[in-house]
C-alpha cells in the first residue's frame, strides 16, 4: 500500500472546513488592507532560495528539496514565499506601479525537516508582502494585519514578539561582539552552535539547547548596537503599535531563521509555547530586492503556517463554521423512479440547490439512513406510486413531517 510521503498529509473533507475558513478570513482581511492575491510556481531556480535565505541557515543547508529537470536545470521546491514574490515583482516590472505594492499568497512550502506536531515537510503558508516603502508605519500595519487575522480566526492566546536586527551598517559590529562573547563559551556550545559561531552567528541567540543558554542569557543585545537610523525606525514601529493598541513583547533574542531580514523582525507564538510553535513570523527585508538585481527597495511582510493555525484552533476549541451541507437527498425505488430522480437532481442543481442522489440499490430505510448521516434538511422520496402520479414525498428531516408535492413543484418548494 502506498502512503503519503513522510511529513506530508492528505487534507480530507472533514478538515477542509478549517482550510476554507482560514483562507476566507485571510482573503477578506487582505482586501481590507489593500493586499492583492499573487501566485508563484511551486518550483524555482534553486539559487533563488540559496542566495536569499543564504547558506548557514537550516533551510538552505539541510532542508531544500533540490532536483535537476530533464534539461539539467537545478530547481528547488518552494521553500518559502518571499523570495519568489520578490522575483515576480522584478520580473513583471511591478516597481513601475504605485509603491508599496501589496501582495498576498496562500500555498504550499517544502522543507526537509524532522516531522513532528506542527512541523511538516510540506506545509502551507498564508503570506503578505508590502514592497517599496521603508515607512515604519507599514511595519506596524503589517503586524496589525497579522494580529487581526489571528483574532478574527478566534485565536486569542498568543504573544507578539518584536525585535530589530539592524542594517548593513550596524549589524556587523553587533555580530563581532556576539562572536567575541560566544567564543568564551565555545567548548560548551552544542555542535550546531559551534558551526553557527563561524557561519551564522545571529542564529546562536535562537538555540533552545540547555548547553547554550548560559551564553545566550549574557549575550550582548542588538538594540545597544543599532545605528541612529535603525534606532529611530524601531522606536517609530513601537510607537505606531502603541497607537494601534497592539501589545507586543520586546525579545532581543528573536533573529528569525532566514538571512534576508533587516531591522524589524517579529513572531507570534502561542502563550503555551512549544519548540516549534510560531504561528507566524516576518519582518523587513530591505536588501532583498537589490540582492535579486533590482534597485534598493525596502519591504516588509510575514507568513503564517496554516497547519499550525489549525492545531491552535483545535487546541483553543475555536468555533469554525462547518462546510455547507447538501439541502436534500433524493431516495428512489425502481428503474422508472431512478429516471425521475436523475431528472429532478439535475433540475435542482440547475436552480442552485445542492442535492445528493442516493445509489438506490439499498432499501428505502437504508437510503433514508444515508440522508440522515449526510445531515440534509430534506429527503425527497420517489417510488413507483409517485412516478405514476408524477409526484414525490418531501420529508422534512428535522421534524419528520412529510407531504406529497408534484415533481414539477419540488424546485420551487425547496427554493423557498
Ligand atoms: P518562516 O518563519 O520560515 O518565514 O515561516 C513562516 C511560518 O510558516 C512559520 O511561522 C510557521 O507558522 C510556518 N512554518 C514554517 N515551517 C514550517 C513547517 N516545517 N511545518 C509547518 N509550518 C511551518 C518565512 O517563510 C518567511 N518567508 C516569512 C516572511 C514573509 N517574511 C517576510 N515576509
Amino acid at each position: 500500500m502506498y502512503k503519503a510521503p513522510r511529513g506530508t498529509s492528505d487534507i480530507l473533507p472533514q478538515e477542509q472546513a478549517y482550510w476554507k475558513y482560514i483562507e476566507e478570513k485571510a482573503a477578506y482581511l487582505c482586501q481590507l488592507y489593500g493586499f492583492q492575491p499573487v501566485a508563484t510556481p511551486i518550483f524555482e531556480d534553486s539559487q533563488l532560495f540559496a542566495r536569499t535565505i543564504s547558506g548557514g541557515t537550516d533551510i538552505v543547508d539541510k532542508e531544500m528539496y533540490i532536483f535537476e529537470d530533464r534539461s539539467g536545470q537545478k530547481l528547488a521546491l518552494r521553500a518559502e514565499g518571499t523570495a519568489p514574490v520578490c522575483r515576480a515583482y522584478l520580473e513583471h516590472g511591478l516597481f513601475n506601479l504605485s509603491q508599496p505594492v501589496k501582495l498576498y499568497y496562500i500555498g504550499p512550502a517544502f522543507r526537509y525537516e524532522r516531522p513532528q506536531a506542527g512541523r511538516y515537510r510540506q506545509h502551507h503558508q498564508f503570506g503578505v508582502e508590502a514592497i517599496g516603502s521603508a515607512d515604519p508605519a507599514l511595519d506596524a500595519e503589517v503586524i496589525e494585519l497579522a494580529q487581526r487575522f489571528l483574532l478574527s480566526l478566534g485565536l486569542s492566546r498568543f504573544y507578539i514578539h518584536l525585535n530589530s536586527i539592524g542594517c548593513n551598517l550596524c549589524q556587523p559590529n553587533y555580530i563581532e561582539a556576539l562572536q567575541h562573547h560566544y567564543s568564551g563559551y565555545r567548548a560548551h556550545l552544542c555542535p550546531d552552535c559551534q558551526t553557527r559561531l563561524l557561519k551564522n552567528p545571529l542564529r546562536l541567540l535562537d538555540c533552545k539547547k540547555a548547553s547554550c543558554q548560559k551564553a545566550a542569557e549574557t549575550a550582548p543585545k542588538i538594540l545597544d548596537f543599532l545605528c541612529p537610523e535603525c534606532q529611530s525606525h524601531f522606536q517609530s514601529v513601537q510607537q505606531y503599535l502603541k497607537t494601534l493598541g497592539i501589545p507586543f513583547k520586546l525579545n532581543h533574542r528573536l533573529v528569525r531563521g532566514l538571512d534576508y531580514y533587516t531591522r524589524t523582525v517579529f513572531e507570534v507564538v502561542p502563550q503555551k509555547e512549544g519548540a516549534q510553535s510560531a504561528l507566524l513570523g516576518g519582518g523587513r527585508y530591505d536588501n532583498l530586492i537589490e540582492q535579486l538585481g533590482g534597485k534598493p527597495t525596502p519591504a516588509v511582510g510575514f507568513a503564517s503556517g496554516i497547519e499550525r493555525l489549525i492545531l491552535n484552533l483545535k487546541e483553543e476549541k475555536a468555533n469554525t463554521p462547518p462546510l455547507p451541507k447538501p439541502v436534500a437527498c433524493i431516495a428512489y425505488l425502481g428503474e422508472e423512479a431512478k429516471n425521475e430522480a436523475i431528472k429532478l437532481a439535475s433540475e435542482l442543481r440547475q436552480a442552485g440547490i445542492a442535492v445528493i442522489k442516493t445509489t438506490g440499490d439499498k432499501s428505502l430505510k437504508g437510503q433514508l439512513r444515508q440522508a440522515n448521516s449526510l445531515g440534509t434538511n430534506y429527503a425527497i422520496i420517489i417510488g413507483e406510486r409517485e412516478v405514476r402520479a408524477q409526484s414525490a414525498i418531501l420529508r422534512d428531516m428535522m421534524n419528520n413531517k412529510q407531504k406529497i408535492v408534484p415533481l414539477s413543484e419540488i424546485t420551487a418548494a425547496l427554493s423557498q
